[in-house]
């Protein structure tokens, strides 16, 4: 009998739970089934004209060719020069790499900072990645938990007690997938004051930034001082924010040592990301805030609609999301006996309403669904109209 094998690594991997539901909603969609999809993480807009331009033009005068691993210099400056004007963060585009999307460049940023054993601390619900790269590098992901009540925010001392001699770093998600947090200035002050006293790294994910609501702005905890700067990794990209989920550019921004360890690493990996694909992302980072106002607005607008409809179905709670494009309810009183967990109900909801959901369990989010409002305002108004009828036929 054959003894090849897989690795142990291999074996740490599960298929994306949001990809399966997204394409069972789908393959029930080619099948001629009326699926309302909330799965979705990416914008439903078109690329802003420009950026498309920029890299067609850029095809068309031969920009195909390998560039520097890290990025064109024309990119890591424009990049550099973001994170100084939009976030008051002073890094040399030496400290900047670019990769192919924000999801490589956590993977890079875990890779060159975790040892085997290292604990990373990760706010739950969060963003399902995270604790595989984490795994992935050999690390272990503690979770800290946190409650729609207190709008998804940790608390300082729930932190301080997972913080053990093996923790490396923590993970910080704001706006938030899938919570749709957004964390406050003491809260991110109570995380760099114990990233400094414990001496550990922050990987600040800050991918959802331009999706915010009421008014709220971003802040990126590298900016509360030059101690917590020292040790951060703010991650970016653009998928989100200039709806370019396709194109995969994500950028990481580090103290030098880090970025050049990422670099080194990048090198041996993918290389560069996409050229020509770099020339758009040039021209996005180019765009006035404007270009992207209008579909924030619709994001807020159908923020307020999808809020407003899922918490007038009795026993469903949740808090008005700050950011991002998520609703995250709290849908435990609709579980005991029919429907056990949160994934029975998703199940549920997929086969019964015909309404695609990620499960919370996905995001140690137990008791919760997520519903991405990444999508038209009549597909919102259609698809909570059937949750709220299915959760009525088994309240
Ligand atoms: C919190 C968070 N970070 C990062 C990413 C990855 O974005 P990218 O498309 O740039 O890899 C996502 C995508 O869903 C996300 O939700």
């Amino acid at each position: 009998m054959s003894t090849l094998s897989l690795s142990a690594r291999a074996g740490l991997l599960k298929p994306s739970p949001t990809l399966a539901i997204t394409s069972k909603a789908k393959a029930m969609q080619a099948e001629g089934i009326d699926v309302v999809s909330f799965g979705a993480g990416e914008p439903d807009f078109n690329t802003p004209e420009p950026i498309c331009a920029a890299a067609i033009d850029a095809i068309n005068k031969g920009f195909t060719k390998y560039t520097p691993s890290a990025g064109i210099p024309e990119l890591r400056k424009a990049v550099a020069e973001k994170f100084e004007r939009e976030n008051g963060l002073k890094y040399s585009p030496e400290q900047v790499i670019v990769s192919c999307g924000a999801k490589h460049s956590l993977y890079n940023a875990m890779q060159v900072l975790i040892n085997p054993g290292d604990e990373v601390i990760l706010i739950a619900p969060y963003w399902m990645t995270y604790a595989d790269q984490v795994r992935l590098a050999g690390g272990v992901p503690v979770i800290v938990h946190t409650t729609s009540e207190s709008g998804f925010v940790p608390e300082a001392d729930k932190l301080r007690e997972a913080i053990s001699d093996k923790t490396k770093a923590i993970v910080v998600n704001s706006p938030s997938n899938p919570s749709g947090a957004v964390l406050p200035r003491e809260t991110f002050k109570a995380i760099a004051a114990l990233a400094i006293r414990f001496d550990l790294w922050v990987i600040a994910d800050e991918i959802y930034e331009h999706l915010l609501y009421d008014g709220e702005k971003h802040l990126s905890i590298g900016g509360l001082g030059s101690e917590v700067f020292d040790r951060t990794i703010t991650i970016n990209g653009c998928s989100k924010s200039y709806s370019m989920t396709g194109w995969r550019i994500g950028y990481a921004a580090a103290p030098l040592a880090v970025a050049k360890a990422m670099s080194n690493f990048q090198d041996q990996v993918t290389s560069n990301p996409t050229s020509f694909v770099q020339k758009g992302a040039v021209a996005a980072l180019a765009l006035p805030p404007s270009s992207i106002e209008a579909m924030r607005a619709e994001f807020e607008a159908r923020r307020d609609l999808i809020h407003g409809l899922l918490t007038a179905i009795p026993g469903v709670k949740m808090p008005k999301p700050k950011g991002a494009f998520y609703a995250f309810p709290d849908i435990s009183a609709y579980l005991g006996k029919q429907l056990t967990t949160d994934v029975d109900l998703a199940s549920y909801l997929l086969e019964e309403a015909k309404v695609a959901t990620v499960p919370g369990s996905v995001f140690e989010g137990y008791g919760h669904i997520r519903l991405s409002y990444a999508t038209s305002r009549a597909d919102i108004e259609k698809g909570v109209a059937r949750i709220a009828e299915a959760l009525k036929r088994i309240a």
